[in-house]
């Protein structure tokens, strides 16, 4: 593992073994004993916006039922577990940190759903797959985290079969600077590696992918932080969301977040290519 691979894990394994946690707090919410996809979904989702993007996210996908996908920097698992249970996918998760596969994989296990989603340790930029293999490379939230972009795209070309798409959701760098450390992905410039979303779709295209669908999420997003925080200032009771495990530091993470979106340090990007 390189220096920069060590800090982003060092990053996220911070806070240790989450699943436990996570599943204490999922069982204090839920109306039921028997936990389900929808009773995690607030709190395994690391991503802006949560789990409404992830439901965005595949209206505009679409994955087919029966296919293979991989879901890339899976994290602790929420959005494969989604895409497992809400559209019949086989989803392998993989991720950098050691620590968040296990965690998914034990998430995975309690809400039933073992035999749909697995997971494993893997770099974006090496993956330990074969060629023309995969239907769906599905990704939130990850590639902020990754130095060489062209590597990840590249072997993303290489495991997708011919016709396969690779689904993007991803912040991307914005006009007037970079973030405002630290941000949820990244305590500062060491563990962050945003490049403009114009840089992005150059290297997608240089890799061999055909762009089907871009979007600017940043609107949106912009949007759901003012809504947020307006809720907040109006005394409504913060909903449930990682902060419940992350703790303070977390918060102050996703307060930045919101202040580089205002101040136009970042953006927000959805897309869909495919491998002609
Ligand atoms: C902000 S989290 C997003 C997790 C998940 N996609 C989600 O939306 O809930 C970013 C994840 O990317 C992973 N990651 C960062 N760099 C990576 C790399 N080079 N290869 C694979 N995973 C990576 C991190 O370990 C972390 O779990």
């Amino acid at each position: 593992m390189n220096d920069s691979a060590r800090t982003v894990t060092r990053h996220y394994a911070r806070a240790g073994s989450l699943a436990q946690r996570l599943l204490d707090i999922a069982h204090g919410l839920a109306r039921d004993d028997r936990l389900t996809v929808d009773d995690l979904a607030p709190l395994d989702q690391f991503h802006m916006r949560g789990a409404e993007a992830t439901v965005e996210f595949a209206e505009m996908v679409k994955p087919q039922p029966g296919t293979v996908c991989v879901d890339l920097g899976c994290g602790i698992g929420g959005p494969a577990r989604w895409l497992a249970i809400n559209c019949g996918v086989e989803v392998l998760g993989l991720d950098l940190t050691e620590s968040y596969c296990h965690d998914a994989a034990a998430l995975t296990a309690a809400v039933g759903l073992a035999g749909q989603a697995r997971f494993a340790c893997a770099d974006a930029t090496r993956l330990p797959l074969a060629e023309d293999s995969v239907d769906l490379v599905w990704t939130q939230h990850a590639a902020m985290n990754v130095p060489d972009k062209a590597a990840m795209y590249r072997e993303v070309y290489r495991v997708l079969k011919r016709g396969g798409r690779l689904a993007l959701h991803d912040i991307m760098a914005g006009p007037d600077g970079p973030p405002h450390f630290p941000v949820p992905w990244a305590r500062g410039p060491e563990g962050s590696f945003l490049l403009p979303s114009g840089e992005v779709r150059r290297l997608l295209a240089e890799a061999g992918l055909s762009e089907l669908v871009w979007h600017d999420h940043t609107a949106d997003a912009l949007a759901w932080v003012h809504r947020r925080r307006a809720a907040l200032q109006a005394g409504e009771p913060r909903p449930p969301g990682p902060h419940l495990f992350l703790g303070e530091a977390f918060q102050d993470m996703a307060a930045n977040l919101g202040r580089s979106l205002e101040d136009g340090r970042i953006t927000v990007h959805m897309a869909l290519l495919q491998k002609p």
